[in-house]
């Protein structure tokens, strides 16, 4: 097995939503098809771990994103699509990037620090007040995930820029310390659509609970588009399409002439009830087949199940001599050899 082209995960601590569809989920679909690239995409079951601690949840959510991916065409017989919990080499190299890994730059970690200067902010005396290891070093973990793989490039959305800038310190320092094994990989940010706006506006994001669920009935999914939140501008009046959220979910799926020809009718004064429902029906149409798929896959989910063992032969196919070579480089290994 080659090393990785392409590398992204996706936490199981929620139900796939749009976000994840046009940050994550659609740059993969349209990787993995691709014969010229190796690319490997995984369930992060380990990170969700960090915000939740309830099993139910955590595995139905394994089986909810394993479904979105496959329904949405991801080709898992091409790419390599495994559970991160079935590589036990991943937490083996968490340890070892540990032990090189700054605390200093763990202490700069923008997840960890919103949750402590929160902390501060409440009148808490203790600023690290529920905050546990495995947030504050969550990105060695990803570091792990990245680096196992030994991956060139990795598609994120823009909040994991960061995590990326340290997986590659803690890279060079491997490098710098032992031997040049590792490569430091580069981050891929989609300007366009990786960050989708939510219900209120912020980024949708399971942490703010305004998001719009991937598949929902076809009811559900209307009503959600209708409670996304607008301005108090009549119809006739302008409107700015770039403080909108339902133009920014528009633009995120549609082509840049049809987001241009929506630009004007926004300054022609589109009324907001027509928009919802023009949007509903764009988006609507791009969800119906997959819908369908999906939910074909939630009800077998023995399927979805030999789907990622098949992935994580395949991915273990490079872990397994990769960790084997990072042992050997380390000076853990038989003494005999
Ligand atoms: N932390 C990422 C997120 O919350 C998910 C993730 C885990 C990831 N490991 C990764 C993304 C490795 C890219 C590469 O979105």
């Amino acid at each position: 097995m080659k090393n990785a082209d392409f590398l992204t995960g996706i936490t199981t601590s929620g139900t796939p939503h749009l976000g994840n569809y046009v940050g994550a989920i659609r740059p993969a679909v349209k990787t993995s098809k691709d014969r010229d690239i190796m690319s490997y995409y995984f369930l992060a079951d380990y990170h969700s771990l960090i915000k939740n601690s309830d099993p139910k949840l955590r595995k139905q959510s394994t089986l909810e994103i394993a479904a979105a991916w496959i329904a949405m065409g991801l080709d898992h017989e091409n790419c390599v699509f495994y559970r991160q919990s079935d590589i036990p080499e991943i937490p083996e190299l968490t340890w070892i990037l540990t032990c090189l890994a700054a605390k200093g730059l763990m202490n700069r970690a923008h997840a960890y620090k919103a949750v402590a200067a929160q902390n501060v902010e409440t009148g808490q005396n203790d600023p690290d007040k529920g905050i546990t290891m495995g947030l504050f070093s969550y990105p060695i973990l990803m570091a792990a995930d990245i680096l196992m793989f030994n991956a060139r490039k990795v598609p994120v959305g823009k909040d994991q820029v960061q995590h990326l800038e340290m997986t590659r310190a803690i890279a060079g320092r491997f490098n710098h310390v032992y031997k040049k094994i590792f490569i430091l990989p580069q981050v891929v940010v989609d300007e366009n659509s990786a960050v989708l706006s939510g219900l209120d506006g912020r980024k949708m994001s399971k942490s703010y609970n305004n998001f719009i669920p991937l598949f929902d009935t076809q009811k559900s999914f209307r009503k959600q588009i209708m409670k996304i939140k607008t301005n108090s501008l009549g119809p006739e009046e302008p409107k700015d399409p770039e403080t909108c959220t339902l133009f920014s979910i528009y633009k995120a799926f549609a082509t840049n002439v049809q987001t241009k020809e929506l630009e004007k009718r926004y300054q022609e004064g589109i009324a907001w009830g027509k928009m919802k429902q023009e949007l509903f029906e764009y988006i609507n149409e791009i969800l119906k087949d997959p819908r369908q798929n999906y939910s074909e896959l939630i009800k077998n989910p023995g399927d979805i199940e030999q789907i990622l063992e098949k992935g994580a032969i395949k991915a273990r196919e490079f872990s397994v001599p990769f960790l084997e070579k990072i042992r050997k480089t380390i000076g853990i290994q038989s003494l005999s050899t």
